[in-house]
Order: C-alpha cells, then structure tokens, then sequence
C-alpha cells in the first residue's frame, strides 16, 4: 500500500511517501527563518507559508519515491495550529477526490508514537515520550492504534521551556539546537537546576526550572563559559527529568520499548541518558533519526498504513486544534 503523508500541523511543511511501513520519499520545508525575528510561531505567517510550500514539497516527493500508484492521502488532523491543519486537509482531500482514493485523517501524536518504526522493529507493548515544541506526553501503546496517555505537561512543553530559555540565554529559535549545541562545551554540574518530579502522577512541569533559570540570571544575559555551563546544566535537568520518570513508568508498566519522539528527541544529552538508564532497566531504547523526530509527513503516511492495513476506516472528523489521541484497535 503506498500511502502520500501532507504533514502541515505547526510550522513545517512536510510531504512524503510510504509503502508498506518503507519510507520511499521525504521533503520538509522549515520555517525556521520566517519565525525567527518573532521568536515563536506566528499561526498566521504559518498558515500562508504552508499554502505556498506545500504543493512544490508533493510534487518533489511524488517525484523522488519514483513511479508507482498512490493507495490513500494521509493528513494531520491535529493538535496543531487550525489554519495550518485545515490548509493541509483541504489539500489532501482535493487530491484523494482527483484520484478516487480515500484522504485519511491522522491524530499528530500518533505520527510521533509510531515514527520509530520506520527504523526499527519495535515489540509491544512499547512507552513513547513525545516531546516537541507543544507536548510532552508519557504514552503506553499495547500496540499500533491501542493507545494510553499516562502523563503530559502541566504547563510548559518540553521544547517550549529550552525556547523560553534559550531567550533569557540571548540566543536564537527554535532555543534547543541552539543550547543543545553550548552545552556540548559546558559542565553540566555547574548550576544544580531543579528536576520537577511530580511525584505521584505520570505528568511533568518545566515552567518551575524556568523560572529557576530567570532567578539565576537576574536580569544578565550569560556570555561564553558562564553561557555553556547554563546551558548544559540546563539541558542536564530536563533530561534526567524526563529519563527519570520514563524509565519508571516503562518499568512499572512492564513495557518491552522505549521509544522517542517530537522535536527534543534530538536533543543529544536526553538520547544519551535514556539510551544509558533505559538500557541499564533491561529496555530496548529505539531513537528514531533526527528527520523522523521533528515534525515530518513520513510519520503520518506510516500512521495510516497501520489504520489502513489493520481494515480500520479513518473516522472523517474535523480538524481539532486540541484533538485527543484515542485509539482505533
Ligand atoms: O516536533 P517539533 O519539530 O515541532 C512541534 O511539534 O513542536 O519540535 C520543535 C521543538 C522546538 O521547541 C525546538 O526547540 C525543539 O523541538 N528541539 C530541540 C532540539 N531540536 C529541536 N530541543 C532540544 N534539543 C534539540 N537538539
Ligand atoms: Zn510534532
């Protein structure tokens, strides 16, 4: 089954094609740069950016998987921003009309959930973390499409919480490449940051070791060594957080994976220390590329190859900006 994924649900373009869980074409197009000035994504800017990318990074992906007939078009159906969704979908159903073939509607975070297994064999049950610019969520997948969400963020995301700091830091966006790449020169032991632990639920807080961060600072903005060490103590607090309570919900879950995905799972450090701990758990940790882990169409086509594949007809909801992830088998 081959299988065209629009991803367009934040401020990627994304276009790709999938054949039976094979990745045969993948073209993302940032917008990076034209977020930048405003240090955030502007919904507006994103919508616009998306409706001018988005046809050019189909037809490079049609071209580059090489000829062959499309089964179904799979789009983002949400979370993400509304315009952006809705640009998408409108696309995706146009083309599946043209072609006489079904448009599916995918929930984004299963696209996260599922990407590893473009790389990998992953065994069920499996424990993915999702951490990107708008989630950190703890899920436990009995299986493709069986799905539950033990834990999330209450307040800010993973990726949100390296961007605001990033800022108080002087530095550029999207912030975590940007200390990811300082901290590679730090000592991560230099400030000794919270790790929020939210005992007794599977949820996490950043906003605490935020602030925490503002405090240090007061008001100076950190140059050279100072800077460095910031950001790998920094970068050190947030990936023993998230390791932390990962390795433990997969233990107490009993799972067989773990797996990574979202936009932070390219941080270094956190695929470095869930490899370690998870490993020293008895897990198998599975980290999907960098491409796979930011925001990508490959993820999504492959969501809907495994809907599609299992019988099970997409339900024609609507874009929801908030849609829950819920499960299909
Ligand atoms: O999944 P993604 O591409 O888009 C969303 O759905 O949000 O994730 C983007 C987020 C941004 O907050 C960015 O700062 C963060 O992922 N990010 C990283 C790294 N690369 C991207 N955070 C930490 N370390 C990285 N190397
Ligand atoms: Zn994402």
């Amino acid at each position: 089954m081959r299988i065209l994924g629009l991803e367009t649900s934040c401020d990627d373009t994304s276009a790709a094609v999938v054949e039976d869980g094979r990745l045969r074409s993948s073209i993302v197009s940032s917008q990076n740069e034209l977020h930048a000035p405003y240090r955030g994504v502007v919904p507006e800017l994103a919508a616009r950016a998306h409706l001018d990318n988005l046809m050019p990074a189909v037809a490079r992906a049609l071209k580059d998987a090489g000829p062959g007939t499309l089964d179904a078009i799979a789009y983002t159906r949400g979370p993400g921003l509304m315009g952006p969704l809705l640009i998408g979908k409108v696309a995706a159903q146009t083309l599946a009309r043209l072609l006489e073939i079904p448009a599916v509607g995918v929930n984004h975070l299963e696209g996260h959930v599922l990407a590893a297994e473009l790389e990998h064999k992953l065994r069920w049950p499996a424990l993915a973390l999702v951490v990107s610019g708008g989630h950190t969520d703890l899920v436990l997948a009995a299986k493709p499409g069986r799905y539950r969400v033990l834990g999330r963020t209450r307040d800010d995301a993973a990726g949100e919480a390296y961007d605001k700091v990033a800022r108080l830091f002087g530095l550029g966006y999207p912030g975590g490449p940007e200390i990811d790449k300082r901290a590679a020169k730090g000592n991560s032991a230099a400030v000794a940051f919270p790790r929020p632990a939210m005992p007794g639920t599977w949820d996490f807080s950043f906003s605490g070791l935020k602030t925490s961060v503002l405090y240090h600072l007061k008001g100076r903005v950190p140059k050279g060594r100072e800077c460095y060490d910031l950001c790998a103590s920094f970068q050190e607090a947030v990936a023993e957080t998230l390791v932390d309570k990962t390795v433990a919900a997969a233990r107490k879950f009993k799972v067989k994976d773990i797996v990574l995905g979202g936009g932070v799972a390219a941080n270094s450090r956190l695929r470095a220390l869930m490899s370690e701990r998870g490993k020293a758990a008895g897990f198998a940790v599975r980290l999907p590329a960098h491409a796979l882990c930011t925001d990508n169409a490959a993820m999504i086509a492959h969501a809907a190859w495994r809907r599609l594949s299992s019988g099970v007809r997409a339900p024609a909801g609507p874009c929801d900006p908030s849609l829950p992830l819920r499960s299909w088998a």
